[in-house]
């Protein structure tokens, strides 16, 4: 901030404003600073952007999903798997989740061997297979597998009719249970339970909780980024009054 004959300059990235110390506080200079540095979109404008912008926009501003591989059979025995970044936690008691499935304008082979077999496994991504998991989001047809053409490999595990993903580290046998239409946009909103989970044994702690970090597990950043987070630290269950403590750090 610079002084100069009774005006204050205030010199953001873009632009030096110049402001008269009459008529504001430093609060004041730091909203003029937001509101100059900030990029707005009102829904119009969002409205109006080319398609591919307004996608990447849209899907990187929620924040960043979770990567995984959905794979599946047909009641032919043709596999599948396709990547999601929807999966979502629906619930612990029974263990449930959610994924959204996009229009069913086009063939979605995941969701029609699911509808036929009621099984499909939830595969974690790591670090070692993003250019592989990539890949299965191409428009192959339904007869060609995507295990096959991208070198991920087939696993059976306890006689669970769906197959899971060797390369992946962390992964859940999971059987239909309901869907919903989101009447919005067409899409859908599957749920699912959890029959089986599978990881590492290291990965685990005392506690239950699992160390993604361990297992290298990725998160996508829109729907062509992969990056790999970095745990900063774990909290004991927060309760309103009592000072936050961390399970990590010694206080
Ligand atoms: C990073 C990424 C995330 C995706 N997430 C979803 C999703 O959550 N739901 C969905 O329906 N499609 C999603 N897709 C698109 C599917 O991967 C793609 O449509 C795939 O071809 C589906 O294959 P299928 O027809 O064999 O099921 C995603 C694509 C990418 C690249």
């Amino acid at each position: 901030m610079i002084m100069r004959s009774g005006s204050i300059k205030w010199r953001t990235k873009a632009k030096l404003i110049v402001v008269n110390p009459d008529i504001i506080n430093l609060r004041s200079i730091l909203k003029i600073d937001l509101f100059f540095n900030m990029k707005h979109y009102h829904i119009s404008d969002i409205d109006e952007l080319d398609e591919l912008f307004r996608s990447n926009l849209v899907n990187s501003c929620t924040g960043y999903k979770s990567a995984n591989l959905l794979a599946t059979i047909s009641k032919g025995g043709r596999t599948n798997v396709a990547v999601f970044n929807s999966v979502t936690h629906i619930g612990s008691n029974p263990p449930m989740i959610g994924f959204i499935l996009r229009p069913t304008t086009v063939p979605r082979n995941t969701y029609k061997n699911i509808r036929e077999t009621g099984v499909f496994t939830v595969n974690h991504i790591n670090k070692n297979m993003i250019e592989q998991a990539h890949q299965t989001a191409a428009k192959y047809d339904e007869k060609t597998s995507e295990f096959l053409e991208t070198g991920l490999e087939e696993e059976y595990l306890h006689a669970f009719d769906a197959p899971y993903v060797k390369q992946s580290l962390i992964k859940m046998g999971c059987r239909y249970l309901n869907e919903y239409n989101i009447k919005e946009n067409n899409t859908i909103l599957v749920i699912a339970s959890i029959e089986h989970l599978y990881f590492e044994e290291g990965i685990r702690m005392p506690d239950g909780w699992l160390r993604l970090e361990d297992a290298n597990t990725v998160a996508i950043n829109g729907l062509d980024g992969y990056a790999l987070p970095e745990l900063l630290d774990r909290f004991h269950y927060a309760r309103p009054g009592k000072e936050i403590r961390s399970y990590f750090k010694k206080m």
